[in-house]
């Protein structure tokens, strides 16, 4: 059934709230249960108990915790961990989770000597931490903290990172990366298309750093890297015209969609989408301010999507125990929702700085050794 099918009147029985996440019954959680992410057919249920009140479990179904703050620190694990064998500790992405679809890696980039280029998809990186110059196909970009840049399958480039520590989630996706419609919102909101910045061409320099040279290209095709070499800088473009090309918003120019009176699903803060997956931002903004309205996500079972979420900075009031640079992950088919002290906390505050990044996943993801050396085993007990 498409939403267009949905009945207007869905049925109803026992005790329940007529709207959706406002004014809950008395003494009952709130759970959804719901097809094609927050889209589809959907019922809510009131029950007695949180749904994840549960004693322990049994099986490889569970919530998973990561943190990847630790796992890029020495330059012998970053290449044990990389993502295709690197010997190359100043690029060699880590993979913590993937699918067909996307797969999601942790980067500690130093200054590459050399250009990398990815022939199996499009590079969403997220700037956790860090910044510097993007030096690609199309020009530079400076980037900072905060940042998204969206690099398109098949685009040259490398990372010229400046001081300080440098920590990015990369979200490589299989399939073309485009911004959701923002239908009755209209084309300026959540962010205004000319806050985007693209990349500048730069004057030539055929050896930035001196004398000739050999140049390398790796270019990663079927997650194998073949490189090849140029005796000339190969970001040779001067000139380029079209609408493919490599861009950057930062975070604090998206401007989050808000209900005072109704908890807006997670996909109201979709920033990107792709097949099979979409990324959401969560970001600074005032809670709900009606008394009956919930202002914690509520219950869910994610029938239809693995929920990924990055926790990058400010207080996570949702979730106990996760700090920056920590991991998420929710697998189809088991419930999560806030931690208990999260529903109380949340009536005392008037709003949430939190900075997170969610990727929804179709199709089941899986975790690389790598991630299950980052995990907190007991994360499935912090419900308690
Ligand atoms: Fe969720």
């Amino acid at each position: 059934m498409s939403k267009k099918e949905t009945p207007l009147f869905p049925l109803r029985k026992g005790l329940h709230a007529r709207q959706a996440h406002v004014d809950l019954p008395a003494g009952t959680f709130e759970e959804e249960h719901a097809r094609q992410g927050f889209f589809g057919r959907t019922t809510h249920l009131y029950r007695l108990h949180p749904v994840t009140d549960w004693t322990r479990i049994e099986g490889p179904l569970r919530p998973h915790s990561y943190d990847l703050n630790p796992l890029a620190d020495s330059a012998d694990a970053k290449v044990k961990a990389s993502m295709f064998g690197s010997t190359e500790t100043a690029f060699a992405p880590i993979c913590i989770l993937h699918n067909g679809d996307v797969a999601l890696h942790w980067v500690a980039p130093a200054a590459m000597d050399f250009f990398y280029r990815n022939a199996d998809g499009d590079d969403v990186y997220y700037i956790h931490a860090g910044g510097g110059k993007l030096e690609t196909t199309f020009g530079a970009l400076v980037y900072a903290t905060g940042d998204y840049l969206v690099i398109p399958r098949g685009t040259t480039y490398r990372f010229l990172p400046g001081e300080g520590p440098q920590r990015y989630l990369l979200i490589e996706s299989f399939s073309e990366v485009t911004i959701p419609d923002r239908n009755q919102l209209g084309p300026n909101a959540i962010f205004d298309p000319a806050m985007v910045d693209t990349p500048e061409l730069e004057p030539y320099e055929m050896n930035p750093k001196g004398g000739p040279r050999e140049w390398a290209v790796h270019i990663k095709r079927e997650s194998q890297i073949t490189k090849v070499f140029y005796p000339f800088n190969p970001l040779d473009v001067v000139g380029w015209k079209g609408d493919l090309t490599v861009w950057r918003i930062n975070v604090k120019d998206i401007r989050p969609v808000l209900s005072a009176r109704y908890h807006l699903p997670p996909s109201a803060h979709s920033t990107f989408i792709a097949n099979n997956f979409v990324i959401c931002s969560f970001l600074p903004r005032p809670f709900e301010e009606e008394e009956g309205a919930m202002r914690v996500p509520f219950y869910h079972s994610n029938i239809d999507y693995d929920e990924v979420l990055f926790y990058s900075a400010g207080h996570f009031f949702s979730r106990d125990g996760i700090g920056a640079g920590m991991m998420t992950w929710h697998p189809q088919g088991i419930h999560h929702g806030p931690h208990p002290k999260a529903i109380p906390l949340s009536r005392t505050k008037e709003r949430t700085d939190e900075v997170a990044v969610m990727v929804d996943a179709f199709r089941p993801l899986r975790a690389t050794p790598a991630a299950e050396l980052m995990e907190n085993l007991n994360y499935w007990a912090s419900w308690k």
